[in-house]
Protein backbone atom coordinates (compact mmCIF):
# COMPACT_ATOMS: atom_id res chain seq x y z
CA UNK A 1 0.00 0.00 0.00
CA UNK A 2 3.05 2.25 0.96
CA UNK A 3 6.66 2.17 -0.18
CA UNK A 4 8.89 4.85 1.32
CA UNK A 5 12.54 5.10 -0.27
CA UNK A 6 15.43 7.18 0.92
CA UNK A 7 12.76 9.63 2.01
CA UNK A 8 14.05 13.11 2.95
CA UNK A 9 12.37 16.11 3.61
CA UNK A 10 13.20 19.93 5.14
CA UNK A 11 10.91 22.93 6.18
CA UNK A 12 14.28 24.64 6.43
CA UNK A 13 18.23 24.19 6.03
CA UNK A 14 17.94 21.55 8.99
CA UNK A 15 16.63 17.89 7.41
CA UNK A 16 13.69 17.11 9.25
CA UNK A 17 12.52 14.11 8.00
CA UNK A 18 16.23 11.87 7.19
CA UNK A 19 16.36 8.82 4.85
CA UNK A 20 13.57 7.33 5.99
CA UNK A 21 12.87 3.59 4.17
CA UNK A 22 9.81 1.24 4.77
CA UNK A 23 7.02 0.02 3.49
CA UNK A 24 3.50 -0.67 4.64
CA UNK A 25 1.22 -3.73 3.82
CA UNK A 26 -2.50 -3.52 3.09
CA UNK A 27 -4.38 -4.54 6.09
CA UNK A 28 -2.13 -3.61 8.93
CA UNK A 29 -1.91 -0.97 11.50
CA UNK A 30 1.78 0.88 11.06
CA UNK A 31 2.26 2.94 13.77
CA UNK A 32 5.21 6.07 14.04
CA UNK A 33 5.99 6.27 17.37
CA UNK A 34 7.94 9.20 18.90
CA UNK A 35 8.28 11.63 21.06
CA UNK A 36 7.13 15.45 20.34
CA UNK A 37 9.08 17.27 17.21
CA UNK A 38 10.24 13.51 16.29
CA UNK A 39 8.31 14.41 12.43
CA UNK A 40 5.34 12.09 13.08
CA UNK A 41 3.26 14.55 11.50
CA UNK A 42 5.43 16.02 8.61
CA UNK A 43 5.97 12.06 8.02
CA UNK A 44 2.31 11.24 7.21
CA UNK A 45 1.44 15.64 5.16
CA UNK A 46 4.20 13.93 3.04
CA UNK A 47 2.26 10.82 3.03
CA UNK A 48 -0.98 12.59 2.05
CA UNK A 49 0.86 14.78 -0.53
CA UNK A 50 0.41 17.85 1.48
CA UNK A 51 4.29 18.02 1.29
CA UNK A 52 5.43 18.09 -2.30
CA UNK A 53 8.82 19.18 -2.31
CA UNK A 54 10.65 16.09 -1.02
CA UNK A 55 13.61 14.00 -1.83
CA UNK A 56 13.70 10.66 -2.66
CA UNK A 57 10.31 8.54 -2.95
CA UNK A 58 7.12 7.91 -1.57
CA UNK A 59 4.30 6.04 -3.13
CA UNK A 60 1.09 5.67 -1.76
CA UNK A 61 -1.68 3.27 -3.77
CA UNK A 62 0.65 3.45 -6.29
CA UNK A 63 1.09 6.95 -7.51
CA UNK A 64 4.15 8.94 -6.51
CA UNK A 65 2.77 11.44 -3.21
CA UNK A 66 3.70 14.74 -4.56
CA UNK A 67 1.52 13.73 -7.93
CA UNK A 68 -1.50 12.89 -5.64
CA UNK A 69 -5.09 14.65 -7.42
CA UNK A 70 -8.36 14.97 -6.01
CA UNK A 71 -9.25 11.22 -6.95
CA UNK A 72 -6.97 9.72 -4.48
CA UNK A 73 -8.55 11.62 -1.24
CA UNK A 74 -11.70 9.20 -2.18
CA UNK A 75 -10.27 6.85 -0.33
CA UNK A 76 -8.12 8.46 1.97
CA UNK A 77 -9.52 9.29 5.79
CA UNK A 78 -7.54 11.75 7.90
CA UNK A 79 -8.05 12.75 11.55
CA UNK A 80 -5.68 15.25 12.07
CA UNK A 81 -3.59 16.15 14.99
CA UNK A 82 -5.61 19.89 15.25
CA UNK A 83 -9.52 20.04 14.62
CA UNK A 84 -10.53 20.85 11.56
CA UNK A 85 -13.81 21.76 12.07
CA UNK A 86 -15.77 24.61 11.04
CA UNK A 87 -16.57 26.07 14.97
CA UNK A 88 -20.16 27.90 14.10
CA UNK A 89 -21.16 25.41 12.62
CA UNK A 90 -22.89 22.07 15.00
CA UNK A 91 -21.13 19.02 14.65
CA UNK A 92 -23.84 17.02 12.52
CA UNK A 93 -23.44 20.43 9.76
CA UNK A 94 -19.84 19.92 9.87
CA UNK A 95 -20.00 16.16 9.07
CA UNK A 96 -22.87 16.37 6.40
CA UNK A 97 -20.88 18.78 4.69
CA UNK A 98 -17.43 16.72 4.30
CA UNK A 99 -19.38 13.72 4.08
CA UNK A 100 -21.00 16.07 0.87
CA UNK A 101 -17.54 16.63 -0.46
CA UNK A 102 -17.17 12.95 -1.28
CA UNK A 103 -17.82 11.62 -4.17
CA UNK A 104 -20.87 9.10 -4.32
CA UNK A 105 -21.08 8.17 -8.49
CA UNK A 106 -18.62 5.14 -10.26
CA UNK A 107 -18.56 2.64 -7.05
CA UNK A 108 -20.68 0.33 -7.25
CA UNK A 109 -21.17 -0.79 -3.35
CA UNK A 110 -24.12 1.58 -2.29
CA UNK A 111 -27.59 1.12 -2.18
CA UNK A 112 -28.15 3.49 -4.84
CA UNK A 113 -25.50 2.33 -6.96
CA UNK A 114 -22.91 4.72 -5.21
CA UNK A 115 -20.30 4.24 -2.84
CA UNK A 116 -21.90 3.76 0.78
CA UNK A 117 -21.27 6.16 3.48
CA UNK A 118 -21.49 5.88 6.98
CA UNK A 119 -24.89 6.71 8.26
CA UNK A 120 -24.20 10.11 10.83
CA UNK A 121 -26.14 8.62 13.75
CA UNK A 122 -24.78 5.50 14.12
CA UNK A 123 -20.62 7.43 14.21
CA UNK A 124 -21.99 9.79 16.85
CA UNK A 125 -23.77 7.04 18.38
CA UNK A 126 -20.54 4.99 18.24
CA UNK A 127 -18.11 7.61 20.38
CA UNK A 128 -20.80 8.81 22.97
CA UNK A 129 -21.88 12.21 21.11
CA UNK A 130 -25.27 11.28 20.38
CA UNK A 131 -26.96 14.00 22.20
CA UNK A 132 -24.30 16.10 21.28
CA UNK A 133 -24.60 16.00 17.49
CA UNK A 134 -26.89 19.70 17.58
CA UNK A 135 -24.30 21.59 19.15
CA UNK A 136 -22.48 23.86 18.00
CA UNK A 137 -18.49 22.43 17.61
CA UNK A 138 -17.23 26.06 19.53
CA UNK A 139 -18.92 24.34 22.57
CA UNK A 140 -17.37 21.66 21.82
CA UNK A 141 -14.58 20.26 24.86
CA UNK A 142 -11.04 19.05 23.51
CA UNK A 143 -11.45 15.40 24.07
CA UNK A 144 -14.85 15.69 21.99
CA UNK A 145 -13.54 17.37 19.26
CA UNK A 146 -10.82 15.06 19.08
CA UNK A 147 -14.02 12.12 18.83
CA UNK A 148 -15.80 14.49 16.44
CA UNK A 149 -12.36 14.67 14.00
CA UNK A 150 -11.85 10.85 14.26
CA UNK A 151 -15.17 10.38 13.45
CA UNK A 152 -15.30 12.40 10.48
CA UNK A 153 -12.08 10.42 8.93
CA UNK A 154 -14.30 7.50 8.57
CA UNK A 155 -17.64 9.15 6.75
CA UNK A 156 -16.45 7.78 3.48
CA UNK A 157 -15.63 4.41 4.10
CA UNK A 158 -12.17 5.17 3.52
CA UNK A 159 -9.32 2.74 2.56
CA UNK A 160 -6.79 4.15 4.28
CA UNK A 161 -6.97 6.26 7.80
CA UNK A 162 -4.22 8.40 8.57
CA UNK A 163 -4.54 9.12 12.61
CA UNK A 164 -2.36 11.40 13.99
CA UNK A 165 -2.35 10.95 17.72
CA UNK A 166 -5.88 9.66 17.83
CA UNK A 167 -6.00 9.14 21.79
CA UNK A 168 -4.49 12.49 22.77
CA UNK A 169 -6.38 14.32 25.49
CA UNK A 170 -8.96 11.28 25.91
CA UNK A 171 -9.96 9.94 29.29
CA UNK A 172 -9.62 6.61 30.01
CA UNK A 173 -12.63 5.00 28.48
CA UNK A 174 -12.94 7.32 25.36
CA UNK A 175 -9.24 6.06 24.67
CA UNK A 176 -10.47 2.51 25.26
CA UNK A 177 -13.53 3.15 23.12
CA UNK A 178 -11.72 4.79 19.99
CA UNK A 179 -8.94 2.26 20.26
CA UNK A 180 -11.95 -0.51 20.05
CA UNK A 181 -13.14 1.28 16.87
CA UNK A 182 -9.45 1.26 15.71
CA UNK A 183 -9.79 -2.19 15.32
CA UNK A 184 -12.99 -2.73 14.20
CA UNK A 185 -11.90 -0.63 10.94
CA UNK A 186 -8.58 -3.21 10.82
CA UNK A 187 -10.89 -5.84 10.96
CA UNK A 188 -12.65 -4.31 7.47
CA UNK A 189 -9.33 -4.66 5.90
CA UNK A 190 -8.78 -0.69 6.29
CA UNK A 191 -4.91 0.01 6.02
CA UNK A 192 -4.19 2.29 9.25
CA UNK A 193 -1.33 4.64 10.08
CA UNK A 194 -1.15 6.39 13.25
CA UNK A 195 1.13 8.09 15.13
CA UNK A 196 1.74 8.03 18.96
CA UNK A 197 3.92 9.48 21.58
CA UNK A 198 1.85 6.77 23.88
CA UNK A 199 3.68 3.40 23.65
CA UNK A 200 0.42 1.32 25.48
CA UNK A 201 -1.39 2.67 22.35
CA UNK A 202 1.23 1.55 19.87
CA UNK A 203 1.77 -1.91 21.57
CA UNK A 204 -2.18 -2.29 21.96
CA UNK A 205 -2.84 -1.24 18.25
CA UNK A 206 -0.30 -1.72 16.12
CA UNK A 207 1.17 -4.68 13.96
CA UNK A 208 4.47 -2.71 13.50
CA UNK A 209 6.06 0.35 14.67
CA UNK A 210 8.43 2.28 13.62
CA UNK A 211 10.74 4.53 16.32
CA UNK A 212 11.07 8.02 15.26
CA UNK A 213 13.98 10.68 16.73
CA UNK A 214 14.95 13.60 14.85
CA UNK A 215 13.45 12.67 11.54
CA UNK A 216 15.15 9.49 11.36
CA UNK A 217 13.76 5.50 11.89
CA UNK A 218 15.90 3.76 14.73
CA UNK A 219 13.84 0.60 14.62
CA UNK A 220 10.90 -0.87 12.95
CA UNK A 221 9.44 -4.09 14.05
CA UNK A 222 6.36 -6.12 15.73
CA UNK A 223 6.23 -4.37 19.01
CA UNK A 224 6.71 -8.27 20.43
CA UNK A 225 9.88 -8.05 18.57
CA UNK A 226 11.19 -5.10 19.42
CA UNK A 227 10.63 -5.71 22.67
CA UNK A 228 12.01 -9.36 22.94
CA UNK A 229 15.20 -7.82 20.67
CA UNK A 230 16.54 -6.15 23.52
CA UNK A 231 14.21 -8.16 26.28
CA UNK A 232 15.78 -9.73 29.14
CA UNK A 233 12.92 -10.40 31.36
CA UNK A 234 13.60 -9.94 35.14
CA UNK A 235 13.01 -11.82 37.84
CA UNK A 236 12.41 -9.71 41.08
CA UNK A 237 12.11 -11.68 44.44
CA UNK A 238 11.79 -10.52 48.23
CA UNK A 239 12.75 -12.16 51.36
CA UNK A 240 12.95 -11.31 55.70
CA UNK A 241 16.52 -11.53 57.06
CA UNK A 242 16.65 -12.26 60.50
CA UNK A 243 15.94 -9.05 62.10
CA UNK A 244 12.64 -9.23 60.10
CA UNK A 245 13.58 -6.51 57.91
CA UNK A 246 12.45 -6.82 54.04
CA UNK A 247 15.08 -7.32 51.36
CA UNK A 248 14.72 -7.43 47.20
CA UNK A 249 17.29 -8.40 44.72
CA UNK A 250 16.78 -8.74 40.88
CA UNK A 251 17.90 -11.13 38.34
CA UNK A 252 17.82 -11.64 34.53
CA UNK A 253 14.95 -14.74 34.16
CA UNK A 254 17.62 -16.56 31.90
CA UNK A 255 20.44 -16.70 34.28
CA UNK A 256 17.99 -17.35 37.30
CA UNK A 257 19.80 -21.14 37.51
CA UNK A 258 22.91 -19.36 38.61
CA UNK A 259 21.36 -16.88 40.98
CA UNK A 260 22.64 -18.74 44.57
CA UNK A 261 21.06 -16.53 46.78
CA UNK A 262 17.84 -17.24 45.68
CA UNK A 263 18.66 -20.85 45.27
CA UNK A 264 19.32 -20.65 49.03
CA UNK A 265 16.26 -18.75 50.07
CA UNK A 266 14.36 -21.61 48.38
CA UNK A 267 15.82 -24.12 49.87
CA UNK A 268 15.56 -22.40 53.31
CA UNK A 269 11.81 -21.57 52.06
CA UNK A 270 12.43 -17.91 53.12
CA UNK A 271 11.40 -16.18 49.49
CA UNK A 272 8.50 -13.62 50.37
CA UNK A 273 7.80 -12.99 46.55
CA UNK A 274 8.74 -13.87 43.52
CA UNK A 275 7.62 -12.17 40.30
CA UNK A 276 8.98 -11.91 36.55
CA UNK A 277 8.76 -9.03 33.96
CA UNK A 278 9.32 -7.78 30.43
CA UNK A 279 10.89 -4.38 29.63
CA UNK A 280 7.79 -2.15 28.21
CA UNK A 281 7.80 -0.89 24.98
CA UNK A 282 9.22 2.28 26.84
CA UNK A 283 12.24 0.76 28.30
CA UNK A 284 13.17 -0.57 24.52
CA UNK A 285 12.61 2.49 22.94
CA UNK A 286 15.00 4.45 25.45
CA UNK A 287 17.05 2.06 24.92
CA UNK A 288 17.65 1.92 21.70
CA UNK A 289 16.87 5.48 20.85
CA UNK A 290 18.50 7.28 23.99
CA UNK A 291 15.24 9.27 24.19
CA UNK A 292 12.03 9.05 26.34
CA UNK A 293 9.17 9.63 24.90
CA UNK A 294 7.46 12.40 26.54
N1 LIG B 1 5.53 24.23 8.97
C1 LIG B 1 6.70 24.06 9.61
N2 LIG B 1 7.76 24.88 9.38
C2 LIG B 1 8.95 24.70 10.02
N3 LIG B 1 9.18 23.70 10.91
C3 LIG B 1 8.16 22.86 11.18
C4 LIG B 1 6.87 22.99 10.55
N4 LIG B 1 6.05 21.99 11.02
C5 LIG B 1 6.80 21.28 11.90
N5 LIG B 1 8.06 21.79 11.99
C6 LIG B 1 9.16 21.26 12.82
O1 LIG B 1 9.45 19.96 12.35
C7 LIG B 1 9.78 19.10 13.45
C8 LIG B 1 8.88 17.88 13.43
O2 LIG B 1 7.54 18.31 13.72
P1 LIG B 1 6.30 17.31 13.69
O3 LIG B 1 6.36 16.54 12.43
O4 LIG B 1 5.08 18.12 13.96
O5 LIG B 1 6.66 16.35 14.93
P2 LIG B 1 5.72 15.33 15.74
O6 LIG B 1 4.45 15.17 14.99
O7 LIG B 1 6.53 14.07 15.83
O8 LIG B 1 5.53 15.96 17.09
C9 LIG B 1 9.66 19.94 14.71
O9 LIG B 1 10.95 20.40 15.04
C10 LIG B 1 8.77 21.09 14.28
O10 LIG B 1 9.04 22.25 15.02
MG1 LIG C 1 2.57 15.51 15.60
Amino acid sequence: MIQVKNLTFSYTKKPFIQDMNFEVEEGEIFGFLGPSGAGKSTLQKILLGMLPGYQGSAVVGGVECSKHDAEFYQDIGVDFEYSTMYEKLTAKENLEFFSSLYDTSGKTDGAQGGKKKRDLDELFAAVGLENDAEKRVSDYSKGMKSRLNFIKALVHEPKLLFLDEPTSGLDPANSRLMKDMILEEKRKGKTILLTTHNMQDAAELCDRVAFIVGGQIYALDTPHNLIMSKGAAKVTYTWLDDEMIEHSASCDLLELSQDKRLKNLIAENRLQSIHSSEPTLNDIFIEITGRTLV
